[in-house]
């Protein structure tokens, strides 16, 4: 066994949602008749045209990526009306989150982030060998911005804010976030992570893309996995201060984009319709679910994103057990809580089945 740094050692490793394949064999059902809600995926295909666009770019398979992403950077800026060197790119938003943490952490220095959050801000923050200084979301499972800011040392040098917030749903308001923001020294560096912006419909809601043209201490991550449908391309990315950038790219390797993916991402811009469309239909069966656990009185929060957090009232790993044996997979959280990313209507369908079946045995 080779020698593996102690605090590398002692990280519990990222535990995916279980596979598809997996849980067939597991429990004797075909592979076609499992419905996976556990990761957070779009129940739809790539956008019309990503396919095609992708499948050209497979023939340059031979040579490396373009390393500036040019033709993404340029879709990418018009599409969101921000000047192209404000855009990083990586492979998922989670290469980035990983690239920030070695930048601007180390020994001596802490982070601080909302729990529970999005695991790789742990995982990031501990390979990093910064300090994790979690913070637990207030009782309606949303981020307590001033206890956050509270738990501010002069040693932190990266603050991660995850709006709308995974596994909870829930969001900050803008002038909330804004306010947030002013009160965090400027040489602290605010990530506000956007993984879920394009599902978000509560008018309180804004993106911080504005505070991160402006502020060099604050960028904000979207991914291409979510809405897009690409998770399986890891296409993520950063908006900032061109100089922020600068400093942050020189953690990341070469060419972490591959060409196939930067096609798809690119592609996938061309239809803002479809995008209104798939908001809106998520919008809906996220409506019907939470709608569905209300009406059984299960706990649950006020959702913004693709997945819905709820309780049952017993064991999380216990109550994910029952759903998976019913060939449906849900994610288990920590302290009892489940979170079911919204699906397709039959796999919806199959999920309010399954509950019904659990609580009416
Ligand atoms: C809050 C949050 N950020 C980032 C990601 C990862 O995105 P990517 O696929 O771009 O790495 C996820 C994925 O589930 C997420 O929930």
């Amino acid at each position: 066994m080779p020698t593996i740094r102690p605090d590398v050692a002692a990280i519990g490793p990222y535990v995916p949602g279980r596979s598809i394949e997996e849980v067939a064999a597991d429990i004797g059902m075909a592979p076609g008749e499992i419905v996976k809600l556990a990761s957070n995926e779009s129940p739809d295909g790539p956008f019309p045209g990503v396919v095609e666009a992708a499948t050209k770019a497979l023939a340059e398979a031979s040579r490396y990526p373009d390393d500036n992403l040019r033709a993404l950077t340029v879709a990418l800026s018009g599409f969101l009306g921000v000047p192209a060197d404000h855009l990083w790119f990586g492979n998922g938003s989670v290469g980035l989150i990983g690239h920030i943490a070695s930048a601007v952490g180390g020994p001596g220095t802490s982070a601080v982030y909302a729990w529970p959050s999005f695991i790789m801000y742990r995982i990031a923050t501990r390979l990093a060998m910064s300090d994790a200084i979690e913070v637990p979301l207030d009782e309606d499972h949303t981020h307590d911005l001033e206890a956050v800011r509270a738990a501010l040392r002069p040693d932190t040098t990266l603050v991660y804010l995850c709006n709308p917030n995974n596994p909870t749903g829930t969001v900050v308001s803008a002038d909330a976030v804004s306010a947030f923001i002013d009160s965090v020294p400027e040489q602290t560096l605010v990530v506000i992570d956007e993984a879920y912006h394009d599902y978000v419909t509560d008018q309180r809601y804004a993106t911080a893309v504005p505070e991160a043209l402006r502020r060099p201490n604050v960028l904000v991550l979207r991914t291409f996995s979510k809405i897009f449908a690409l998770a399986g391309h890891r296409v993520g990315y950063a908006v900032g201060r061109p100089e922020t950038i600068l400093e942050l790219r020189k953690a990341q390797p070469p060419f972490t984009v591959g060409q196939v993916a930067q096609a798809a991402a690119a592609a996938s811009l061309q239809d803002r319709g479809e995008l209104e469309r798939r908001k809106m239909a998520n919008e809906a069966a996220r409506h019907h679910l939470q709608g569905v656990l209300a009406e059984r009185s299960l706990p649950h929060t006020d959702s913004q994103a693709n997945f819905v957090y709820f309780e049952l009232g017993f064991g999380a790993e216990e109550a994910a057990e029952l759903f998976t044996r019913r060939g449906v997979i849900v994610r288990p959280m920590s302290g009892g809580w489940l979170r079911v990313t919204v699906g397709s209507e039959e796999e919806n369908r199959r999920f309010v089945e399954a509950l019904n079946q659990i609580l009416d045995v």
